[in-house]
Parts: C-alpha cells; sequence; structure tokens
C-alpha cells in the first residue's frame, strides 16, 4: 500500500472485526484492514477500505492499529513477525484475554517500543423472543461461542469468586452436553426451567 497514511488498521476480520471496520468507515475514517484468510474483506473494501497485501503493508499503513483476532496465542503469532515495524505505533487489543494475558502484552510491547491499549468486547446476547418461543435455532451468537470458561480463570487470577460466572458456564455446558451447541446462547434458560 502506499500513498498518505490511513487513520487506522484493522488486523483480524471475523463478525467483530468487520463491524469495528464497518464503524470506522460510517465514521468517515480511512480504514486499511487486513485478515489472514483472503475474500473476508470483500464488502469493506467496496465501501471504500484499503485492502493491505499482508500484515507488514497493513501495519505500516497506518499510526494506529486495531487487532481483533482469536486469543493471546493468534495475537502474537500475528504480530511477533512484525514488531519492528509496529515500533513507534499504538496497537489497541481487542481480542479476548485474561488480565494476566493482557499485562503480558503490554509488557511485550512496552520492550519492543510499542504503545498499547488493551480492550475487551462485551456481546451479552438476550433474547426474550427465542425463550418464550422455545426456538434457539437463530442465534445471535452461539452456546459453542460463548464459553465462559477464560472469565472464570480470570477471576481467579484476580482473586475474586469466580461462582457467580462459573454458574452461568454450568448452565450453558449443560447446554452444550446435551448436544445443543450450535443453538442461541439464550438457550441457558432452557438449564433453569421447570419440568
Ligand atoms: N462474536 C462475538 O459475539 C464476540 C463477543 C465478545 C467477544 N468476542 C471476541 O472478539 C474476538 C473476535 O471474535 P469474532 O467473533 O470476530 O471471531 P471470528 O469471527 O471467529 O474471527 C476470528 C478472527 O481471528 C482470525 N484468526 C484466528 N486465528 C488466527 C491466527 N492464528 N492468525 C491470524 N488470524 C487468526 C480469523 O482469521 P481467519 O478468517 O483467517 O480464520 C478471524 O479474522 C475474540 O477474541 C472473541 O472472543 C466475540
Amino acid at each position: 500500500m502506499s500513498g498518505r497514511a490511513a487513520e487506522a488498521t484493522l488486523l483480524g476480520l471475523g463478525h467483530m472485526g468487520r463491524a469495528l471496520a464497518g464503524a470506522l468507515l460510517d465514521a468517515g475514517h480511512d480504514v486499511a484492514v487486513w485478515n489472514r484468510t483472503s475474500g473476508r474483506d470483500a464488502e469493506l473494501v467496496s465501501r471504500g477500505a484499503r485492502r493491505a497485501a499482508d500484515v507488514r503493508d497493513a501495519v505500516v499503513a497506518a499510526p494506529i492499529v486495531v487487532v481483533c483476532l482469536y486469543g493471546q496465542a493468534s495475537v502474537r503469532a500475528t504480530l511477533d513477525p512484525v514488531v519492528d515495524d509496529l515500533r513507534g505505533r499504538a496497537v489497541v487489543n481487542l481480542t479476548t484475554t485474561t488480565p494476566a494475558e493482557a499485562r503480558e502484552l503490554a509488557a511485550w510491547a512496552a520492550g519492543h517500543g510499542v504503545r498499547y491499549l488493551d480492550g475487551a468486547i462485551m456481546f451479552v446476547a438476550l433474547d426474550a423472543e427465542a425463550i418464550d418461543s422455545g426456538d434457539y435455532s437463530s442465534p445471535v451468537q452461539s452456546l459453542d461461542w460463548s464459553d465462559l470458561g477464560h472469565l472464570v480463570r480470570a477471576s481467579e487470577e484476580q482473586g475474586v469468586d469466580p461462582a457467580p460466572i462459573a454458574m452461568v458456564e454450568e448452565l450453558r455446558r449443560r447446554q452444550v452436553d446435551a448436544g445443543h451447541g450450535a443453538e442461541g446462547f439464550a438457550r441457558i434458560y432452557e438449564s433453569l426451567r421447570r419440568r
């Protein structure tokens, strides 16, 4: 990519990354985008996003690099090879991590002259219609996708009692074990419903 710098780069164009990039475009920002698997940027590019050829091309395109990947390992796997190109830039990591993982990434960034801001996406899919009808087959967020194990671990790491989150995780796990993992998160209600 050449020419003047974009305002921000988005690494990772999954469900959340595409939504984030779309929101930046909606707000009129100049955005460069990259995804490991090609083709997921088509709609964004048709709306004016710049397509980066590879991670390095994406990183050098803008002073702010927003990261929305799968987990800690995918962030390091993506950023480690381009750490020299990140020097002097700001990384905003919105990938789900535990607090300990966030601190590890912050220390890694500081050690390489990279400014770092850690965030997280909280998304509560309460679907009252599905609960009323008992039809959870069109999930906004599936039970498989809603594993709360990392929040249980994060609570334990922080010395906070994980019991409230562990209880919800138990309700989710029962539904997954009963074969409903592809259905909506609101199905945890079925773990509570009186028979
Ligand atoms: N979806 C939700 O409702 C939700 C709610 C709260 C938080 N979050 C968090 O938001 C983050 C993104 O979620 P999502 O729903 O956007 O996930 P997703 O749709 O599954 O997308 C995952 C993204 O990570 C990329 N990726 C995975 N492993 C990679 C690797 N080793 N190297 C490079 N890229 C890799 C994928 O690239 P490919 O296209 O190449 O596979 C894809 O762009 C996660 O941390 C998730 O926990 C999501």
